[in-house]
Formats: C-alpha cells, structure tokens, sequence
C-alpha cells in the first residue's frame, strides 16, 4: 500500500452511523481486525485490554439498545434506526491490574487499529463512549477485574462521510446534508499545528 492509498484510508474512516443491517461481517475481517489490536503499540508492554467481539444477532440488539448515537443531531437523527444498525460491536476493556495512567492511550491506538482495520475492508464504525456500563457488565457478564472504556459498533455504511473545514463561527458540530450524508467540519491545520 503507498503512502497515497494509506491517505486515503484516513480520509474516509470517518465515523458511520447507517449500515446495511443484512451484511454480515465476514470471519476473515474480524480476524484482521483482531490482529490489528494485538498489534497496537502499549505503555510499558503492559498490554491491558482485553476485548469482545459481539456478533450474535440477539446480544448486538441488546448492546445497541444501551448506546447513544450522536448526540449533535436533532431529534435522534444519529440513531440508527432498524435495518440501519450495526452488525457488531467490540467492546474494549482494561484489567484493572494492569492500568497505568497512560491506558486511555492504549484505549485510543486499539480503537484506531480496530476501526482502520475494519475500514480497509469497507467495514464503517462508530465509537461510542456512551454506553450504559453497568448495563452492559450484566449482559456480558464483565468481571469486576476489568473496567469498561467503550463498545464500537461495527458494519457496511450506506452514507457516506465528508470532512469539511470549520466555518469562521467555530462551531464543531457535525450535520446532516440534504442526502442524510455526514458533514465533519475539522479545525484548520494552520489553527493546530505549527512549526518552528
Ligand atoms: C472517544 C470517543 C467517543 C465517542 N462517543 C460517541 C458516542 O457515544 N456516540 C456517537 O454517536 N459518536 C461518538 N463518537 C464519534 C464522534 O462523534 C466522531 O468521532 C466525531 O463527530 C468526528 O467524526 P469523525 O470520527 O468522522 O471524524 C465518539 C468518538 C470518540 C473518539
């Protein structure tokens, strides 16, 4: 793959919120993807996280019904509604025994593996820090060694996603165009990064 092509993937793993609901993940993807988290970088080696790939019909219903879908959008025009939803969700854990003050880094490069994995296959994903936790313990019978940071929800877009720059107003918030598809205004690169 050329540096090109690895931009481009960049460019398009954006956050998906409409999936094709019949389109199954294939095994070979999720192989991949598991590999790609075993392949994140870790503080110290420590390599803390633990994750569960939930890919039964019932469970990944279950799992969805306790997650919120962007939260910017009016009228709960984030939430994917039915034939719309995810067809799987990874959620990613900590052992306890394990943390450092640098896990939540762990957490991020593991969830940028997972999603730029999957997106290399075409697989679109959505983080979502907002889950009910203690809900989701229960249903996936957690143990209390390890902590919950966050599930993302897994599955073949049918919107498409586009970064935009952000307006002089400074507003971050993302929106809907006229065909439901995505608009993601980013900070200017000169307003972020510079050089000396
Ligand atoms: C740590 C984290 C938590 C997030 N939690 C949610 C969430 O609970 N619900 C949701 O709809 N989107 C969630 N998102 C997605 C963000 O809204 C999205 O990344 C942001 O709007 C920028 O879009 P982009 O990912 O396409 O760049 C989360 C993203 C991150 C990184």
């Amino acid at each position: 793959m050329n540096s090109q092509e690895i931009m481009q993937i960049l460019e398009e793993r954006r956050t998906y919120r409409r999936f094709d609901e019949i389109r199954q993940i294939p095994d070979e993807v999720v192989a991949d993807m598991k590999r790609a988290a075993q392949l994140a970088s870790s503080a110290m080696n420590r390599q803390p996280l633990r994750y569960i790939y939930i890919r039964t019909p019932e469970t990944v219903n279950a799992v969805f019904d306790i997650t919120s879908w962007g939260g910017a959008l009016p009228n709960g025009e984030g939430r994917p509604k039915a034939g719309e939803r995810p067809t799987m969700f990874v959620a990613i854990l900590s052992d306890k025994a394990l943390q450092s003050k640098y896990t939540s880094f762990d957490e991020g490069l593991a969830a940028s593996n997972l999603t730029l994995s999957a997106y290399a296959h075409g697989v679109g994903s959505c983080i979502l820090g907002s889950v009910n936790a203690d809900k989701l313990r229960d249903l996936l019978a957690i143990d209390d060694s390890l902590d919950i940071s966050c599930v993302i929800g897994f599955g073949y877009p049918t919107h498409k996603s586009t970064v935009t720059e952000i307006g002089e107003d400074g507003d971050v918030k993302y929106r809907l165009d006229e065909n439901r598809d995505y608009i993601v205004p980013k900070k200017k690169i000169e307003d972020t990064a510079t050089e000396i």
